[in-house]
């Protein structure tokens, strides 16, 4: 980096606020994508002011500039693939303003998901999205991903939440979007706008998220079935009843022997099964309870396990949230990668979409693990391939192209909840056909200087094989 910039950055943020150091620029190279570059400065700005002054240096000298959260991020969004400066929020992590008559808490975009959840939690409040990385995920990452998980299916993902929010644009001008009301017809609707742009079009500093009430009590059942199709067939005949549940988690054999062998059999041994929670008052809670075994055995399950016990619903949720590590367990040499990662597709479209990736799977003779947020369509086939061999790679992701292909075909998309980042660029751009040049026009009026995490989403050109973390030798 230019010694000018480095110091009027310096200038900025104070020594303890910028680093140029080899290690720790390598550290920000990465996020829990399959991707890597090493930038060229990270800052850590304490206040919007100073990220506006940064934003006016980059855009004068044609700086890159990625914003980063907590680096949880699974497609590579926030990996400098052109270098320049990352800009990692985490020191801006406070609660501003919590108004529980109105409904709203004010929050820094480095908040982490938990910490949050912590504060307004004490209030009866919660922030329901839920990310597999709850403990340390950030408000600010959610929202650049419109990021959820297991409980998106009942009380929406991170978009649903956002009432308004303060950015950044290239040029330094601060924009506060959006409202602290809970209705809001005033025209364009920017902070939605912010939502899903993966850093492209702003920094996001400040977001307000409306407060969602805490069920008063929930329950869980665990129902297994003959067939992934059955359990498909299941999670369709549940929301279709109608009944909509808190979380319903879908679980192939794959995943099933994966997490069993990793953590001494926490699952039954089952072909597949579903974990479903329902939520609400104590009476509906037991309704729905009994409707679920209802329809369980209407579709043909093997077994029903209901179940009150906080800590059975532990040791399953726990159990569940492991499939990506126990995967990586599986064979030696092998590691399971974040591909083709969280497709979603209409609910009906479930167990055809569950089918069609194993068969998938097994023309590429690779291993895919299925599972997923089902009842709200959002499925995870994560791949497990041995990274340093291109022939894998290659099977890999011509197994993801088709299972892409597959989901679009299906009236689906290709990300349901971590984004776009790198890994899903192409396919997007094929899904995204017809607003492409809206969207190009959009980011062309926020970042003409294109220096906002450039390269990426509907910029991204050529194969996903590039920039990989893994020591393979060809695709580095
Ligand atoms: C999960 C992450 C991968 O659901 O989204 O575990
Ligand atoms: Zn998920």
């Amino acid at each position: 980096m230019d010694e000018s910039v480095i110091s009027r950055i310096e200038a900025i943020v104070g020594k303890d606020g910028y680093s140029v150091d080899s290690a720790e620029l390598y550290t920000y190279g990465f996020d829990a994508s399959i991707f890597h570059r090493t930038p060229d400065m990270v800052v850590q700005p304490r206040t919007v002011e100073q990220v506006s002054e940064i934003m006016k240096v980059a855009n004068a000298e044609r700086i890159p500039v990625v914003p980063r959260g907590a680096g949880t991020g699974l497609c590579g969004s926030a990996v400098p693939i052109k270098g320049g400066i990352v800009m990692d929020m985490s020191r801006m992590n406070k609660i501003l303003n919590i108004s529980v008559g109105d409904l709203w808490v004010d929050v820094q975009a480095g908040c982490v998901y938990n910490a949050l959840n912590d504060a307004i939690g004490k209030l009866g409040f919660f922030f329901p999205c839920s990310p597999g990385s709850a403990e340390a995920a950030t408000i600010g990452g959610m929202v650049s991903a419109n990021a959820s998980g297991m409980k998106a299916v009942k009380y929406g993902a991170t978009r649903d939440f956002v009432l308004g929010l303060t950015f950044v644009k290239a040029d330094g001008e601060i924009v506060r979007a959006g409202t602290h009301t809970i209705k809001d017809s005033s025209g364009y609707q920017l902070a939605r706008l912010l939502c899903g742009s993966e850093g492209t079009l702003g920094v996001i500093t400040d977001v307000t998220l409306k407060l969602a009430t805490k069920p008063k009590t929930s329950a869980s059942a665990l129902v297994s079935f003959k067939t992934i199709y059955d359990a498909g067939r299941f999670v369709s005949a549940v929301m279709a009843k109608p009944l909509i549940p808190a979380s319903c988690e879908l679980m192939d054999k794959v995943s099933i022997d994966a997490v069993n062998k990793a953590l001494n059999n926490p699952l039954p041994d089952c072909e597949a099964l579903c974990i479903i929670e329902v939520d609400g008052e104590p009476e509906q809670v037991e309704r729905d309870l009994k409707t679920v075994a209802e329809i369980a055995e209407t579709i043909g399950a093997t077994s029903v396990t209901p179940t009150h016990d906080k800590k059975q619903i532990a040791a399953w949720t726990a159990a569940r949230k492991s499939v990506m590590t126990a995967l990586s367990a599986l064979k030696p040499g092998y590691s399971s990668v974040s591909l083709a990662d969280d497709m979603g597709v209409p609910v009906s479209k479930i167990p055809d979409a569950v089918t069609r990736y194993q068969e998938i799977a097994d023309k590429y003779r690779v291993t895919v693990a299925t599972y997923g947020h089902a009842a709200d369509g959002n499925l995870h086939t994560k791949m497990l391939l041995n990274p340093l061999d291109k022939d894998e790679w290659d099977r890999g992701v011509a197994a993801v192209s088709e299972i892409f292909d597959e989901t679009i075909k299906l009236g689906g998309t290709v990300t349901g909840e971590h984004g776009v980042g790198i890994s899903k660029a192409p396919d997007f751009q094929k899904e995204r056909k017809t607003e492409l040049s809206s969207i190009r026009a959009i980011k062309a009026a926020m970042d003409p200087n294109n220096i906002l995490n450039p390269g990426k989403l509907e910029q991204w050109e050529g194969s996903i094989l590039t920039n990989l973390r893994y020591p393979c030798k060809e695709y580095m």
